[in-house]
């Protein structure tokens, strides 16, 4: 049985060009795989990015775990067949990746809206997940005035094209320092934003609004949580990060200086310190 399993994986997965693709939930999603361990630490990007926001939690862990980050459908490399998109469909592509990778149990980290993706997945699957890292992210749904907020700039990207929004995204994604000191960084992330295509973005800014609140399930959360957060983020300010650590039993709450809603690429030395020791743990 195991063995027809491994040949239908082969038949479904390729390399192209150091980039691995596989097939789940009807789509070709693009990720990377490296490292060896008994738990793999499979890593989420928040929107509007792609897997190469992980890398230098990748090239970190890496030497002593297994670790995977991938696509989320219609970014970065990985495909989407145009169908509405949602925060609960993300969780099922998560889900249905483990399984195409015949992974059986991970831990699992998040940000923003890998966040929000990671809560509604352990909400559907919790014995799939070892330990859980949630970074700058929440568990509320939009208010009235923030989804406004999103319909107003969904109208504003069909309008005049996705420019305007990345600049703005990343002004506000940074803290004010690193906005100024990390100018390479902020080009290549603008870069790949006004590469996707704008209904990428739209689709995924409603998905957003539409999203449905996970507080509830906090209480239920009963394995290993490392909460992080950028002091200085202005999108989950750390309250969001403080309810969310007064409200799951098991988590521990660590706070970023010198950082913003992207704690993990603006202060990544820092942001890996934390990740490292949770996961020692988890594994030990
Ligand atoms: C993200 O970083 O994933 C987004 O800012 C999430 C959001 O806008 O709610």
């Amino acid at each position: 049985m195991a063995r027809n399993f491994n040949i239908n994986i082969k038949e479904h997965k390729m390399e192209v060009m150091g980039t691995n693709i596989i097939k789940a939930n009807g789509i070709n999603v693009s990720y990377s795989d490296n490292g060896e361990g008994t738990y793999p630490i499979i890593f989420i990007h928040g929107f509007p990015f792609n897997k190469s926001a992980w890398k230098p939690q990748i090239d970190m862990l890496k030497k002593t775990n297994r670790v995977i980050t991938y696509d989320i459908r219609g970014f970065g490399d990985s495909e989407t067949n145009n169908e509405n998109t949602s925060i609960t469909l993300f969780a099922h592509d998560l889900l249905k990746f483990m399984d195409a990778l015949e992974i059986k149990k991970a831990i699992l980290c998040g940000l923003s809206m890998g966040g929000y993706i990671l809560l509604e997945a352990v909400s559907l699957y919790p014995h799939r997940f070892k330990g859980l890292i949630l970074c700058d992210t929440q568990c509320i749904a939009d208010t009235p005035e923030a989804k406004e907020k999103r319909l107003k700039t969904i109208k504003q990207i069909e309008k005049n094209g996705s420019e305007e929004f990345a600049k703005g995204f990343l002004e506000s994604a940074f803290c004010k320092e690193s906005y100024t000191s990390k100018k390479r960084l902020i080009e290549k992330l603008y870069k790949e934003i006004i590469a996707l295509p704008p209904t990428i973005i739209t689709n995924t800014l409603l998905a957003l609004a539409q999203r449905t609140e996970k507080c509830t399930i906090l209480k239920d959360i009963m394995l290993p949580v490392l909460i992080i957060c950028g002091k200085e983020d202005k999108i989950t300010p750390i309250d969001r990060s403080e309810f969310l650590f007064s409200n799951i039993e098991h988590s521990s709450l660590k706070i970023i200086s010198d950082a913003g809603h992207l704690s993990n690429l603006e202060q990544p030395e820092e942001f890996n310190k934390c990740v490292n020791t949770f996961i020692t743990a988890v594994l030990k």
